[in-house]
């Protein structure tokens, strides 16, 4: 008895699993606590002072948004610039831009734009990733989209383009009309406005390398 290896022990490997499971248990608890404070959504304040949120405030509809390289980080990360105006205003309260928010959040889920779409990542993979949509150059100045929607605005040609999609047939796969209102797609461009804005680590890895981009207008 007294030669018995450790490793045959079985009281060596059940006091093993205890220490590992409640070490994991714990570095969980933390990592938990560590992301909701990463996540949690900025201010107009904190917009307003220059505070980098990760996810900033619904107000961040009030500025220009850009994608510029972090050579720190080794990826692309939303950049929020000057004041810029959103269907012809950058005045947009809290309570406002938080409505309008909240008023694309249903539409993307009565319309189930995840069923070909994927966002954040999650969602399918018949669309295009909408995480930073807005920050496609098609949607630019120098893009297709607003000559083709006869718009001369970023957020007029998505709203446009969401309301008859299938007039404005772009790739082989053509997205269906959804019967999405004015204020509906006001709401849902809103909505992709503000996503592109939260910091997603460079995700989706391939969005920057979409020609004109990074750095883009
Ligand atoms: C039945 C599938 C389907 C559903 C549901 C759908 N889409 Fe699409 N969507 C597509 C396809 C396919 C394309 C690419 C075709 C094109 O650009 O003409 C597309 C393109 C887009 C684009 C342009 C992509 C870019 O990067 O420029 C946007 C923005 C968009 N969809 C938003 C939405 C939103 C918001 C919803 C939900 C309200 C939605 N879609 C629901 C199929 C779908």
């Amino acid at each position: 008895m007294a030669n018995k290896s450790v490793w045959s022990d079985n009281r060596f490997w059940q006091r093993s699993a205890a220490w590992v499971t409640g070490f994991a248990s714990v570095l969980l608890i933390w990592l938990t606590f560590d992301t909701l404070g990463q996540i949690d959504m900025g201010t107009d304040a904190d917009l307003q002072n220059g505070v980098t949120k990760r996810v900033p405030g619904p107000t961040v509809i009030n500025y220009k948004i850009t994608y510029e390289m972090d050579t720190k980080r080794g990826h692309e990360v939303p950049v929020i610039g000057e004041k810029e105006k959103f269907f012809g205003r950058d005045d947009y309260s809290e309570e406002e831009a938080g409505a309008l928010l909240h008023l694309g959040k249903l539409g993307s889920q009565a319309k189930n734009c995840m069923n070909c779409h994927t966002l954040l990542g999650n969602g399918a993979y018949y669309a295009p990733d909408l995480t930073k949509a807005w920050l496609d150059p098609a949607w630019g100045p120098d893009g297709s989209m607003q000559a083709m929607t006869g718009k001369n605005t970023k957020e007029e040609a998505m709203a446009e383009f969401l309301q008859h999609p299938s007039q404005y047939p772009t790739h082989e796969r053509m997205m269906p009309n959804l019967g999405i209102t004015e204020k509906e797609a006001q709401g849902l461009v809103a909505f992709l406005k503000h996503m592109s804005s939260i910091d997603t680590n460079g995700f989706p890895r391939n969005f920057g390398k979409i020609q004109g981009a990074v750095h883009g207008k």
